[in-house]
């Protein structure tokens, strides 16, 4: 892990280690394929692009059911703040009429879009909905929805790597990294 790295304007120095990372996730993962053990139908893997890609194709790898992979695309941050304003960028990839939905986040913080994410997925006539996250900020986070799955849990601090950006840098690196105070 580098010391510290430069993205636009702001520093970031190690935090969590990949390693550490999927050990939640393959705990995480035995988890799911405990309470899935028995489905018939495919259930949907619903990717939220662009944050949980990294999250959604270790978790996938772990998974032991039957599954069909569904993304879908929105934006609520702007920088290192929620905007609490959801846009969905681009629609979901197939229909979750009458299927079970697991919905796959990077991280929780306000909960802003998981709740429009279930209220949307429930309004499309979806089966069931499970809200799946690699990482929840529990001091931030004071929505009623119940999160199904959470592999860490983190404090209030702005994180980058494995999939998550600082105005769109950063995603691609393997570790997680935390804004320099
Ligand atoms: P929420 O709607 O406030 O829960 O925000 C969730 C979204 O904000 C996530 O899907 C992330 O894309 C983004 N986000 C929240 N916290 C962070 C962070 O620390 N770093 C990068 N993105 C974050
Ligand atoms: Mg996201």
């Amino acid at each position: 892990m580098s010391s510290s790295i430069t993205l636009h304007d702001k520093q970031f120095v190690p935090y969590i280690k990949a390693e550490e990372v999927e050990a939640a996730i393959d705990k995480l993962a035995a988890r799911i394929n405990e309470a899935h053990k028995n489905e018939k139908e495919p259930v949907i893997l619903l990717c939220v692009l662009n944050g949980a890609i990294m999250f959604t194709s270790e978790l996938m790898k772990r998974l032991t059911f039957p599954l069909e992979l569904m993304t879908i695309k929105v934006a609520s941050y702007a920088g290192t703040r929620s905007g609490g304003h959801i846009q969905e960028v681009m629609g979901i990839t197939g229909s979750v009429k009458g299927r079970k939905v697991i919905v796959c986040e990077d991280i929780v913080d306000t909960g802003a879009t998981m709740v429009y994410l279930d209220n949307r997925l429930r309004e499309s006539g979806a089966a069931s909905v499970e809200i799946c996250s690699m990482l929840l900020k529990p001091e931030v986070y004071k929505q009623d929805l119940k999160l199904d799955y959470v592999a860490m849990e983190i404090p209030n601090r702005f994180i980058v790597g494995y999939g998550l950006d600082y105005d769109q840098l950063g995603r691609n690196i393997k570790d997680i990294y935390v804004l320099k105070d």
